[in-house]
């Protein structure tokens, strides 16, 4: 498996702040696969969709992790940005990480994550902080051996499990 992690942030793209969270997804990745690109980006929609397009055509990663700009901030921009970018959504992973990120914080209910993919690459936002990325990654890592075994075309383990 192979992934790229996207960390949006007008402060740590400027070097002002270090970031911590994009180190953590790929050291939680590390036993799943391969983080092929990492990249600090600010919180600028059409420089986000760069970075993501160039992620799904061109480097094609199987799966793409954004942290940071899902809030309510003035400057955040990341969930626009990947619906600019995606074909199909997939609302059930933004989901699934708001339902169990509820039980551990309300404030959860402020990240307007969105989660869809653009060809063979699937794209997950996060929210900014270490913690928050921890608690949302653990929903998601036992479902991504499937998705993207799906997602690259093989169907082959669907029907067993039901
Ligand atoms: N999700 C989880 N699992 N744990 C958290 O602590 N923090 C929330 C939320 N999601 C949080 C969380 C908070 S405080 C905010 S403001 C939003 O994510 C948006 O975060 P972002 O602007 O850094 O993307």
């Amino acid at each position: 498996m192979t992934f790229g992690v996207v960390c949006v942030s007008d402060r740590c793209s400027k070097g002002v702040c270090e970031d911590k969270s994009g180190p953590l997804i790929s050291e939680m990745l590390s036993t799943l696969g391969k983080t092929e690109k990492y990249v600090l980006v600010p919180d600028e929609k059409e420089e986000i969709e760069k970075v993501l397009i160039n992620l799904c055509d061109d480097v094609k990663v199987n799966v793409i992790f954004t942290t940071g700009g899902t809030g309510f901030s003035p400057r955040d921009i990341t969930p626009e940005a990947t619906k600019a970018v995606i074909e199909k959504d997939v609302p059930g992973i933004a989901e699934a990480i708001r339902q169990k990120s509820l039980e551990i914080t309300e404030k959860a209910m402020l990240s307007r994550a969105v989660s869809g993919i653009r060809k063979n690459s699937l794209i997950i936002n996060l929210p900014g902080s270490p913690k928050a990325v921890k608690e949302a990654l653990e929903v998601v890592i036992p479902v991504l051996p499937h998705a993207v075994e799906v997602l690259s075309g093989n169907t082959l383990n669907c029907g067993g499990n039901y």
